[in-house]
């Protein structure tokens, strides 16, 4: 819970506000289901690619009776950001939802441009994880967060992204951009 909303403070220092956010793998509901809560002028989609996952994502959302302003997409990242959620989202969540260069590959075409990637490091923090070059062949450039408690890495979408990304499903994965 600590660490969901450490994004949401991170989201918030870099952009304010956010219209719309996207929960990027969002598995049992984090940080998306604690983002909705702390932001409730924000439009949510919670999207992950286990039709289990969600099923009950879409029942925790109708339970709180979030379902006007939280949507639940059952997809993979790699199809969806080809769809009619590319370049909507203010801010891209990821919490465990990949290696570095799968999470920037399917992260960053959701973005609008201006808009961050917040995702999750590793306790011991990012290290060598996030190469300069490789984000900046997905339009990325690293964005400064304040200090914190916990290991959290931002990125903006500083150029327009190719087409090409992603690539098909599976294939961030196999063959790494960096
Ligand atoms: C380790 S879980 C993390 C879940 C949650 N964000 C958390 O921190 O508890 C990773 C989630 O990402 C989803 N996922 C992994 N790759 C995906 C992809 N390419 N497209 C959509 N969902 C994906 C999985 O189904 C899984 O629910």
């Amino acid at each position: 819970m600590a660490q969901a909303r450490a994004f949401v403070q991170a989201v918030r220092s870099a952009i304010g506000t956010p219209r719309r956010l996207l929960d990027l793998g969002s598995g049992g509901g984090i940080p998306g289901l604690v983002a909705a809560a702390a932001l409730p002028e924000t439009h949510c989609t919670l999207l992950d690619g286990r039709d289990e996952r969600a099923r009950l994502l879409l029942a925790y959302v109708q339970r709180l009776g979030w379902d006007d302003r939280v949507d639940v997409v059952a997809a993979r990242a790699e199809v969806a950001a080809h769809g009619e959620l590319r370049g909507q989202y203010d801010a891209v969540l990821a919490r465990g939802f990949g290696a570095p260069a799968v999470t920037a590959e399917c992260g960053a075409p959701f973005l609008r441009p201006g808009g961050v990637l917040v995702v999750s490091d590793p306790p011991e923090g990012a290290g060598g994880r996030w190469p300069l070059e490789g984000l900046s062949r997905l339009g990325l450039a690293p964005f400064p967060l304040p200090p914190q408690a916990w290991a959290l890495s931002a990125f903006q979408l500083v150029t327009p992204l190719e087409d090409r990304y992603p690539r098909r499903v599976g294939v961030p994965g196999k063959r790494p951009l960096f």
